[in-house]
């Protein structure tokens, strides 16, 4: 490839294995490389780009952000775009409040924070948070904690302390479940990094059942499957349940790192000035944009479109599954897609970018699709085709 970028000049950390090209522009769903070859883009930067590239709204929202002179102001003062958008947040969930921050890992560790200062004030001993399995939650300690990767795991012990990972299984829960010490319980209802599970419902209603009946908290990660990407805006709402706290990231500003944690009002009883912080969560820039892409994605015609489209690339999936020798299953909702191949994940990837298609992997043995959520239906059959030549 000429325009790879030699490793030995690369200063970055190699915390990745990232592909060889150089990506110098993206339009709609398409992203370019330096020598002017397409890939079609399945990876959307890890469900972060819901609005594919140079969207036109998206980048005005982004010019229009700037005209004030307000990037970032701290958390001292207050904004009108900040506010605003927590209205809105607020009036599209369970929740009463909202914390802005940076990331997904950070989302959940103020989330732990949050359930742990609620938990203590009803009583003493009240502080365990439990994850479960499969759970992909960050790799920060307290999440890497709640995180079920041994690997990621292992050369950072020890972790975190006070946070376990539990089988997802409600027998076993009930037995684990002490009202006096645990805190929390926290979920994917689509775990992503841990395979592309679809949670089943009927988990998730016994599991609210049971913390609920326990005065337990139920903390939700929605900060893959959420923003409408199951196709409703929260992923919880297709269980019929309403968690204490839910976390926000990856999509919420447009590719701006931006996350956010919401809780009930209970719950935010419990946290005063100085319990937690963050310099730059929620500044006026990223939140301006963020109010823009909440518009976008909280609009009954996008969701609709998620769920068709959806259910049109699952059946497509399954059919490329019966006809191929290599694929072992298929799983998800909306536009998040899980595919078990025989073959090494980082192969069918390699074989896939070859072909013009970006795909990543969620496991040994797991393709992962998160296409942007404006995809059509014409590049979503056109991405099945390649990838379907890229499972060979
Ligand atoms: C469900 C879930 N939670 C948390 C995270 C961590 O988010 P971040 O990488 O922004 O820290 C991720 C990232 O993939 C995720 O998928």
């Amino acid at each position: 490839m000429t325009t790879a970028i030699a490793a030995a000049t690369d200063a970055i950390l190699g915390t990745y294995r990232r592909a060889p090209m150089e990506l110098v522009r993206g339009a709609g769903v398409e992203l370019f490389d330096a020598d002017g070859k397409a890939y079609l883009d399945f990876v959307a930067g890890i469900a972060v780009n819901a609005l594919g590239y140079g969207d036109a709204g998206l980048e005005k929202a982004m010019r229009d952000a700037l005209e004030d002179g307000l990037v970032h102001v701290s958390n001292l003062y207050r904004t009108a775009s900040g506010e605003r958008l927590s209205a809105k947040l607020v009036e599209s969930s369970f929740a009463d409040r909202v914390f802005y921050c940076n990331s997904g890992a950070e989302a959940n560790e103020g989330a732990f924070k949050i359930a742990r200062r609620w938990a203590r004030a009803q009583a003493p001993a009240k502080h365990e948070i439990i994850a479960l399995r499969g759970a992909f939650h960050g790799r920060l300690f307290g999440t890497l904690a709640a995180t079920d990767r041994p690997q990621y795991r292992m050369p950072f012990r020890p972790l975190a302390g006070g946070i376990s990972i539990a089988e997802r299984d409600l027998g076993e829960l009930e037995g684990m479940l002490n009202p006096e010490t645990v805190a929390a319980v926290i979920v994917e209802p689509v775990q992503g990094e841990g395979g592309v599970r679809v949670i089943e419902h009927e988990f998730l209603r016994g599991l609210r059942a049971l913390t609920k009946e326990r005065n337990i908290l139920l903390i939700v990660d929605e900060i893959q499957c959420g923003y409408g990407r199951t196709g409703t805006f929260w992923a919880y709402e297709q269980a019929g349940i309403t968690p204490d706290i839910l976390t926000v990231a990856k999509p919420m500003a447009g590719g701006l790192p931006m996350g956010a944690v919401l809780m009930t009002q209970a719950v935010a009883d419990a946290m005063q000035p100085g319990d937690h912080g963050t310099t730059f969560g929620g500044g006026p820039f990223v939140t301006s944009v963020a109010l823009h892409v909440f518009d976008r994605l909280y609009d009954p015609a996008l969701l609709q479109h998620v769920t068709d489209n959806g259910a049109w690339l699952g059946t497509a999936l399954q059919a490329l599954a019966d006809r191929s020798l290599k694929v072992r299953a298929v799983r998800g909702v909306g536009f998040i897609w899980g595919i078990d191949v025989t073959d090494a994940a980082k192969d069918v990837v390699a074989r896939a970018l070859d072909l013009g298609l970006l795909i990543c992997s969620a496991g040994e043995h797991t393709i992962r699709l998160l296409p942007p959520l404006v995809m059509q239906r014409a590049d979503l059959a056109r991405g099945v085709k390649l990838l379907s030549e890229a499972i060979g």
